[in-house]
Order: C-alpha cells, then structure tokens, then sequence
C-alpha cells in the first residue's frame, strides 16, 4: 500500500497524483483554524529539506464544511491527519471526522517539530481519541523519542490501532551572508534522504516490540521501491512518500512500479511476503 505523507501533497491541487495512491493523507487537521508560521517556511539543505508549515489549516469546522466533500468527490480513500494542543481537542476533531464513509483511517499527529507539543502524553491522547472514534487510528510518533519502542506499546494499548514512523527531525540552516537562520521560524522539521536510516530503525524497532501484529506505515527519505522495500523488509505493512513528491510529482507510480521490480527480483510473489524478512534469524 502506497500512501503520501501528510503536508507533502495537496490533493485538490493535483487529483491526478492523488489517484496513484491507495490512500490520500491529508494534512494534519486542528479544532481552531491555524495560519502557521512566519515565512519562509521552506528550505533546501544538502541532505533533504527544512519546512515549518507550522499545521496551517482551516479548522475542522471549515474542512468539513469545504474541504472534505470536494476531497470526497475523488473518490479515493481518505486519511486525516489530526493535531491539537490538548487531548481534548483531538478528541473533538476525531468525533467529527472519523465516522466520515469516505474517511478510513485517522492518523493522529503526536510528533510535530513545528509547534509547541500538546500538553499530555501520547498515550493520554490516544485513549481520548479512542473514546471519541471507531476510526482506524494510526499514532504518528517523532524520530526524536528516546524509548519509540515503549510508546509504540503505549499508544497501542491506549487504543491504537497502528503506527504512522516517522515524522520530521528537528534542523536548521543559516544563510551563508547573514548567518540567521533560513526559516522565519529558526529551526524546522527536517525531512528527506537523511531521514532514511532513522526511519528505518524506527520501523524495524516498532515491529520487534509489537511482534509484528499492528499494520506500520514507514515513512522518511522513501525516494525509491529500493527504499520502500527496505521499510517493507524493517516491518512497515505501508509506505507513505514525503519530501520525494516535491520534486517528482510522478513518484507514486514511479516507485509502486520499482518495488514491484524489486519484490519480483528476490522472488517475493506479494508484498506481505517480505515484510518484516530482516528480522529472520541470520543463517550460519
Ligand atoms: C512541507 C511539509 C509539511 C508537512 N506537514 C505535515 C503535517 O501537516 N502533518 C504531519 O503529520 N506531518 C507533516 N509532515 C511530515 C511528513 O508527513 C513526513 O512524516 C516527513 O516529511 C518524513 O517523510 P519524508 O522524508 O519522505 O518527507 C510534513 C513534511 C513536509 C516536508
């Protein structure tokens, strides 16, 4: 299953691309309406790019009154991503979303490197989502935890139903003259190719200590089928492209294509036959 990570891709924008995938991401959603962060919000570094968007977004009273139903008339599965600054708040974006048809899964934004983080922990979260929503809900964890293993474990006996590995680094960059940072907000989420190894130690990390039972979506750096069959091989059930879609609108496919290239290679007749195939036990 091919996914777009959440923020990388408007939809309404380009319907076209959005129809390559299984399920269309949709960026993270808040109960009050949010402008975001100070411009720039975007920057290029040598290894992967700095955005703060900052979860600029309608609100939810405005996506579900204009957004979702133009979304809606794509007719592809939709996730929504939702955020807030208090578990009361996802609680109530999730109530009024989840039960949506058109809306299969809730991924819920507990890692953003943009904005100040909600006052309790994920778990905390998570439970009160639960209680609001049958949805699907996949908890999206920051690469930056110590312990990802234990709040995988945490979030899923909250209520989870799965895993959304990883969200954006923390980074900076300077303007070469002036030597102030390039974003208006300073520091940034850092995402690309150099998320790549982090993301991929997440996933693998998250599969072992959920004894690969609960669907992961592995997202970080996937810019080929190369790299998201290593997510695959780590323990993802699914890919979600980012950054890559910036620069190549046609990625989807592209890589869809590639990894059915790359699972034929190794003799992989479906997809489910390779994940999690880099934690058999290593023969003598
Ligand atoms: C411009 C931009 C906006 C993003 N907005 C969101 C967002 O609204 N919600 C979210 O959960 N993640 C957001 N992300 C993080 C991505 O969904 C993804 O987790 C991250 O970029 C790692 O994947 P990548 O290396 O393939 O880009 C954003 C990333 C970028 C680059």
């Amino acid at each position: 299953m091919i996914l777009n990570a959440s923020g990388c891709l408007d939809a309404l924008t380009a319907p076209a691309v959005a129809r390559e995938l299984d399920a269309y991401v949709v960026k993270t959603v808040t109960l009050e309406p949010r402008v975001g962060n100070p411009q720039p919000r975007l920057a290029e570094t040598d290894f992967g790019m700095l955005n703060s968007i900052g979860l600029q977004n309608p609100g939810v009273e405005r996506f579900c009154s204009e957004v979702l139903p133009r979304l809606e008339e794509l007719g592809i599965p939709l996730w929504v991503s939702v955020g807030g600054a208090e578990a009361t708040e996802y609680a109530e974006v999730c109530a009024r979303i989840g039960e949506r048809a058109t809306v299969h899964a809730l991924e819920l934004n507990l890692s953003c490197p943009n904005v100040d983080p909600a006052a309790e922990g994920a778990a905390e979260i998570v439970a009160a989502a639960r209680a609001a929503t049958k949805a699907p809900l996949y908890a999206k964890l920051s690469p930056l935890l110590p312990d990802v293993a234990g709040v995988a474990r945490s979030v899923l006996e909250a209520g989870a139903t799965g895993l959304s590995l990883v969200n954006s680094l923390r980074g900076l960059a300077l303007d070469e003259w002036t030597l102030e940072p390039k974003l208006g907000r300073g520091v940034g989420g850092y995402s690309g190719a150099a998320l790549r190894p982090v993301a991929l130690a997440a996933v693998f990390i998250c599969y072992e200590a959920t004894d690969g039972e609960v669907p992961i979506v592995g997202m970080g750096g996937v810019e080929t089928g190369k790299h998201a069959l290593d997510l695959i091989a780590a323990g993802a059930s699914a890919v979600a492209l980012g950054s890559i879609l910036f620069r190549d609108p046609k990625a989807p496919e592209r890589v869809r294509g590639e990894l059915a290239e790359e699972l034929d290679a190794r003799g992989f007749k479906r997809l489910e036959e390779a994940r999690g195939v880099a934690h058999r036990p290593q023969s003598d």
